[in-house]
């Protein structure tokens, strides 16, 4: 009997805009999150029955979700599900977009997950003078509420629904729910589903950070005991880094007094395990790495291939700097290129004979926090191009025009891959630069990243508010003898394509059914 699988999550596999004919035409989703997860589902729905369920963003979203979202009878590709070149956009996996009224979304997707559940995981918060939790902002909590329910109706009538699309019997469902945004989704699903003899079972991935208790405590009491049981209503709840995991322990223990058991180094079962409210949830660690075979595969395309030789033609010979990231006030760009600074106001002999590339592009430009973040490191961009420019030498190259095949080819040149986070729940580029890196490329990357855990030994670890550190790293870096460089992107290349996104997806799957 075929598996039945339902992933859900905020952002899906697929996005669509009006052609100029009003027709919808469909293209893959962005982000980190599904860059990471849709191949894992692609490749799981090769042997499974998939749904995947995500939120309507734009108004070409809801009118995809109006046409084919909630009729059964529907063709189970909708139009849209390939693009142009008839590639299946979401591997194939129909989906299903809800239609969440705007205002309702705005207020879970700007107001509370992205800038207070993002800002708690990721302690970004001013705390002099930020959060404030006031009547507008219990407003938005029950918006985020009633957006947790929309996906938690979504998925208990999907799972419930009988057999596959072919008519053929199908085993009960296994629901993977990703992230911040649905955290109270695996409770209210469980809720209801209350009653129904299926074994139907929830796993919940958090793809961020997971804040000490101290940090989270900031949250309103019943917020953060609300966040927690929603989690807790999952049989498996996921994280990239033990680190995080552990920290989700501690709350549930220092918050909800919840009973938590942690089995410690070495023992083969999950790194714990929480009992509350008689349920028990095994919280387990599953970093995700890269598809080496594929990444590389991509990379022979003739468009990285023109990026690749156009970059050299710009470096002249001279040593690459990259770093690849969203405007994302997690990733730290402002004082990545305050180390650069510092790297050629202290040690002059790299003047002339360097190149940064910083590619940052626009970023959950709705807050008003991301536009003023833009602002400050085009600044300081400017600033240091006009401290060290000469007539031959433009030290500094800021591009934040997003396009992938371009920072592909950065990847590919680069000798020195500068990923710096405050704190990161795993972060792809520290993984993908290695993987596609053509000479071999030190990686400076922040001890907060989750990837650290993984590529810790063969990376060049940094504390992310320490400039003067990461200057020298960069140092360390760009100096490093040839042989060297390539030894440890070799290292760093094994160890992120050892965890490749169907394998992550399939592991979860076992831990459920375990
Ligand atoms: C990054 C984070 C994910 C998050 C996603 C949301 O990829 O690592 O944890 O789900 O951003 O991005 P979005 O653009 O959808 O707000």
């Amino acid at each position: 009997m075929r598996q039945r699988v339902l992933v859900a999550s905020n952002r899906g596999p697929v996005s669509y805009w009006f052609g100029v004919d009003g027709t919808l035409i469909g293209q893959r989703g962005g982000g980190g999150l599904i860059a990471g997860v849709a191949p894992g589902v692609a490749a799981i729905a090769a042997h499974a029955e998939v749904s995947w369920i995500c939120a309507a963003f734009s108004d070409a979203d809801r009118e995809a979700a109006r046409r084919w979202g909630a009729d059964p009878e529907d063709p189970a590709d909708p139009p849209g599900t390939q693009d142009a070149q008839g590639f299946p956009i979401a591997g194939g996996v129909p989906v299903r977009m809800l239609d969440i009224p705007p205002d309702t979304f705005h207020r879970a997707y700007n107001n509370v997950a992205n800038s207070v559940l993002w800002f708690v995981h990721h302690m970004l918060f001013d705390s002099p003078n930020q959060p404030l939790f006031g009547h507008e902002f219990h407003r938005d909590w029950a918006s985020y509420l009633a957006y947790n329910d929309a996906f938690a109706a979504a998925l208990a009538e999907e799972a419930m629904a009988d057999g596959a699309r072919d008519g053929s019997a199908t085993a009960d469902a296994r629901v993977l729910i990703q992230d911040y945004h649905l955290s109270l989704a695996p409770r209210l699903l469980r809720e209801k589903l209350e009653g129904t003899s299926r074994d139907i079972r929830i796993a919940h991935f958090s793809h961020t950070p997971w804040a000490p208790p101290d940090y989270y405590r900031m949250l309103p009491r019943e917020v953060g005991r609300a966040l927690l049981e929603g989690i807790l209503g999952a049989d498996h709840a996921g994280f990239h880094a033990e680190r995080w995991a552990a920290a989700f322990l501690d709350c549930c223990e220092a918050i909800l007094g919840a009973e938590v058991s942690r089995p410690g180094p070495g023992s083969p079962d999950p790194v714990g395990q929480v009992i509350h409210r008689g349920h028990v949830t095994k919280v387990d660690v599953h970093p995700l790495g890269v598809d080496a075979p594929a990444l590389r595969a991509r990379a022979q395309d003739d468009d990285v291939r023109a990026y690749v030789t156009a970059i050299d033609q710009v470096a002249r010979g001279r040593k690459l700097i990259v770093r690849v990231d969203r405007t994302e006030l997690s990733k730290n760009i402002a004082r990545g290129l305050e180390a650069y600074r510092e790297l050629l106001a202290t040690r002059p002999e790299w003047r002339g004979r360097v190149l940064h590339l910083a590619f940052a592009y626009p970023s959950r430009s709705a807050i008003p926090g991301y536009r003023a973040y833009t602002d400050h490191v085009r600044r300081i961009a400017q600033d240091i191009t006009e401290e060290f420019r000469t007539p031959d030498w433009n030290p500094l190259i800021l591009e934040v025009r997003d396009d992938y095949p371009r920072s592909l080819a950065a990847c590919a040149a680069a000798d020195v891959l500068l990923v710096n986070p405050i704190r990161d729940g795993m972060n792809l580029v520290a993984q993908e630069g290695p993987v596609l890196s053509e000479r071999g490329c030190a990686l400076v990357l922040s001890r907060e990243a989750g990837a650290a855990a993984t590529l810790g030994d063969a990376a060049l670890l940094v504390n992310p508010y320490d400039i003067s550190e990461t200057a020298a790293a960069l140092h360390q870096g760009l100096a490093m003898p040839d042989a060297e460089r390539r030894r440890r992107t070799e290292a760093l290349a094994a160890a992120a394509a050892a965890s490749p996104p169907a394998r992550w997806l399939g592991d979860q799957l076992a831990s459920l059914d375990r």
